[in-house]
C-alpha cells in the first residue's frame, strides 16, 4: 500500500517526512517509474499523467495537490477524486481576495494609472458600509473570504449551487437567486469551481446585471471568464476595475490586451498555493479517514464536478 506523491523536491521532502512520523504504515514514493504501479493506492499530483485511467490498477484515492481539480478531466475506474483542502491554500485565497476587495472599494486601479501619469486628483469617496460584495461560490474559500471580510463592515451576499446559510451574508442560490445578487452587488467575487455549468459564467449578460460601476476579483478558473466581454464591460464603463489573478490560456499571451487594460490589476495565478506542511497534515488525515471507512475531506461528487 503505497502513496505517490508527484511534485517538486521541497515538497516531497516535507510530504515524506509527515507520512514518515504519521503514517508509517503506507508506503512513501515519489518516483513514478520506479515504483511498483500495482503497489500505489493513493496518488497526489496537480498534472494527470496521460496513463493515468490505465496506470495504476489499485488506486483507491486520486488527490489533486490544489483546490481546484478541472485539470482531472477522466477518472480511473473505482478511484475516487479529492480535492486539496488545507488551511494554507485557503488563507492566501482569503488573503487575495480581501486585498482585492479593498482595491477596488478604494479605488486602486484608477489611482494606481493616475500615479503612471503623475495626476494629483481626489475621486469620490464611499464607505465600507456602503458597499455591497457579492461572493461567487460559499464553499471552503468562499467562507472564509465571507468571514475576513465581515469586521469591514461590507454588505455580504453570497451565491452558491445549493441554499447556504451563513451568518451575516444574504445567501442566494439558484439562478434567480444569481439575478437577484447581481442586481445589489458593487464587487463580485469569483471562487466557483470550473464546471460544465459555471464555464463563462463570466459574461457580457452577468456583466449587465450588475450595477454601473461595479467591479470584480476573479480567483476562481481562467475558464470562468469570457474576456472579450471583460474588456468590453471596462471600455464601457459598465466595470470600473478588475482583480484577475487566473486567464485562458496561462501564461496570458504577450500580446493580449488584458496586459494593458489600466483598470485591470493582473496576477499570474499566486491567489492560492498549497502550504506543504499542512497540506500534508490533511491528506495524512483524509487516508486515515479513507482507511476507517469515513469520506475523506474534498471528496469530489463525480456528476457535481466539485
Ligand atoms: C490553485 O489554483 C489551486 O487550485 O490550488
Amino acid at each position: 500500500m503505497t502513496f505517490l506523491i508527484l511534485s517538486y523536491p521541497a515538497r516531497v521532502a516535507t510530504f515524506r517526512q509527515v507520512f514518515a512520523r504519521d503514517l508509517p504504515e503506507v508506503g512513501f514514493a515519489d518516483d513514478a517509474g520506479a515504483v511498483d504501479a500495482a503497489d500505489v493506492r493513493y496518488l497526489m499530483t496537480w498534472v494527470p499523467p496521460e496513463d493515468l485511467e490505465t496506470r495504476y490498477p489499485n488506486l483507491e484515492l486520486l488527490f489533486s495537490t490544489g483546490a481546484g481539480i478541472d485539470q482531472f478531466a477522466t477518472m480511473p475506474a473505482g478511484a475516487k477524486l479529492v480535492r486539496m483542502v488545507e488551511e494554507g491554500v485557503t488563507s492566501l485565497v482569503r488573503d487575495y481576495v480581501v486585498m482585492g476587495v479593498l482595491g477596488l472599494h478604494r479605488d486602486l486601479p484608477a489611482y494606481l494609472e493616475q500615479q503612471k501619469h503623475k495626476i494629483w486628483k481626489v475621486g469620490d469617496f464611499a464607505w465600507a458600509d456602503q458597499r455591497r460584495v457579492g461572493i461567487l461560490g460559499l464553499g471552503e474559500l468562499g467562507l472564509a473570504v465571507a468571514n475576513a471580510l465581515r469586521p469591514f463592515g461590507f454588505q455580504l451576499s453570497g451565491w452558491s449551487r445549493s441554499p447556504k446559510s451563513i451568518a451575516g451574508v444574504a445567501c442566494h442560490h439558484g439562478a434567480d437567486g444569481l439575478s437577484a445578487m447581481l442586481a445589489q452587488t458593487d464587487i463580485l467575487v469569483c471562487l466557483l469551481p470550473l464546471t460544465a455549468e459555471t464555464r463563462h459564467i463570466l459574461n457580457a449578460t452577468l456583466f449587465a446585471r450588475l450595477p454601473r460601476g461595479a467591479g470584480l476579483v476573479q480567483a476562481g478558473r481562467g475558464g470562468h471568464l469570457d474576456q472579450d466581454a471583460l474588456l468590453a464591460a471596462l471600455d464601457s464603463g459598465q466595470l470600473s476595475g478588475a482583480f484577475i489573478d487566473v486567464t485562458d490560456p496561462e501564461p496570458l499571451p504577450a500580446d493580449h490586451p488584458l496586459w494593458h487594460q489600466p483598470r485591470v490589476v493582473l496576477t499570474p495565478h499566486i491567489a492560492g498555493h498549497t502550504r506543504s506542511e499542512t497540506a500534508a497534515a490533511a491528506t495524512v488525515e483524509n487516508i486515515r479517514r479513507h482507511l476507517s471507512g469515513l469520506p475523506p475531506k474534498g471528496l469530489v461528487e463525480p456528476g457535481r464536478g466539485y
